[in-house]
């Protein structure tokens, strides 16, 4: 009954908390993670589900190609990296361009090389940011703004404001490209495009969600959603499969007993991998990655079953 709660609107509206949540987003309540708003935070959940699975995301067919070519060029830098550094290797923000990469396809159609200097930079001041303190770190909300400004060093406030002016100019450069693409009208070929094309149906709407800001709070969302929470669980995988050898051992033994070793696995073959499925829930469990959601209140008082 708990899970049937927690996932019903009506009763799990995010706490708004505008002197945190605005000051990223031009001042204003944009976005997803942060959206208290029930307007905003529905129709910019229902609609980021229902374009992503549109453009592929969860499917195997479109992920399959996308997932296989970041795995295999992550092997190879892995060797080269071993081979040239004696043996050692920081793991930090290695996977990220990839898991990146494997949602920006359908967000933007972009795939970046993972030595982009660019996306390196970004992605390593995210991770700065979120090492600095957790992105929902639930004391933020506790400090009143005046500690903030006087020591914005302290409470790193200076890193997330400048973290999010980079995400929104990066953001920023892929919604022109897009724009002048111009597919976004008649055949939109991404979340950006689509995005686009809702900003246009909208227009002369002052209270649509659709705007060009919203989009690049939404972008900054999904770069931070998608890769912070994805990095950190496959960092907490490579740790605990490193200090558990054996339970290393039957992962790799369940692998090869269904996937042959010059193939590479498909989403189909982790359906027969029962023990490296639960390998991977306890990463979850262990790892967690999230250990302080965002804050959630009930509005007004409900009967649940009587
Ligand atoms: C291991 C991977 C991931 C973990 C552990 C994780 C965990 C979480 C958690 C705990 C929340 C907060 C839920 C709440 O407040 O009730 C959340 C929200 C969210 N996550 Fe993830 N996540 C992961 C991957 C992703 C990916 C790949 C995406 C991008 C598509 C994503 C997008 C989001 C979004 C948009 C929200 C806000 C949803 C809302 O407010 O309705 N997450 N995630």
């Amino acid at each position: 009954m708990l899970s049937e709660v927690a996932n019903m609107d009506e009763y799990s509206m995010k706490v708004s908390h505008p002197e945190f949540t605005h000051t990223r987003t031009f001042n204003k309540e944009l976005g997803l993670i942060f959206a208290s708003r029930k307007e905003l935070w529905v129709e910019m959940r229902r609609f980021t589900e229902r374009t992503l699975r549109h453009f592929g995301f969860g499917k195997s067919n479109t992920m399959q190609s996308v997932i296989e070519a970041e795995t295999t060029d992550l092997v190879k830098e892995f060797n080269e990296t071993i081979k040239n550094h004696g043996g050692i290797m920081k793991i930090r923000t290695k996977f990220v361009l990839s898991l990146l990469n494997t949602l920006w396809c359908m967000v933007a159609g972009q795939r970046y090389p993972h030595d982009d200097p660019t996306l390196i930079k970004l992605m390593d001041r995210n991770f700065e940011m979120t090492k600095s303190r957790s992105f929902i770190d639930p004391f933020h909300f506790l400090l009143p703004k005046r500690i903030k400004d006087m020591f914005p060093s302290i409470s790193k406030e200076d890193v997330r404001l400048r973290v999010y002016k980079e995400c929104h100019d990066f953001t920023k450069i892929l919604i022109d490209e897009r724009k002048t693409e111009g597919m976004y009208n008649n055949s939109p070929l991404n979340y950006i495009d689509a995005f686009l094309q809702k900003i246009e149906e909208n227009k002369g709407n002052n209270k649509s969600v659709y705007t060009e800001e919203n989009l690049q709070a939404m972008l900054a969302d999904l770069l931070q959603t998608g890769t912070t929470t994805t990095n950190g669980t496959m960092n907490y995988g490579v740790l605990f499969l490193t200090l558990n050898p054996k339970i290393q051992e039957k992962c790799q033994k369940e692998i090869d007993s269904v996937v042959s070793r010059h193939l590479s696995p498909t989403l189909e073959d982790i359906e027969k991998m029962p023990y490296f499925q639960a390998c991977i829930l306890e990463t979850h469990r262990q790892g967690n990655v999230v250990p302080n959601p965002i804050p959630r209140f009930a509005p007004t008082d409900w009967n649940i079953k009587g």
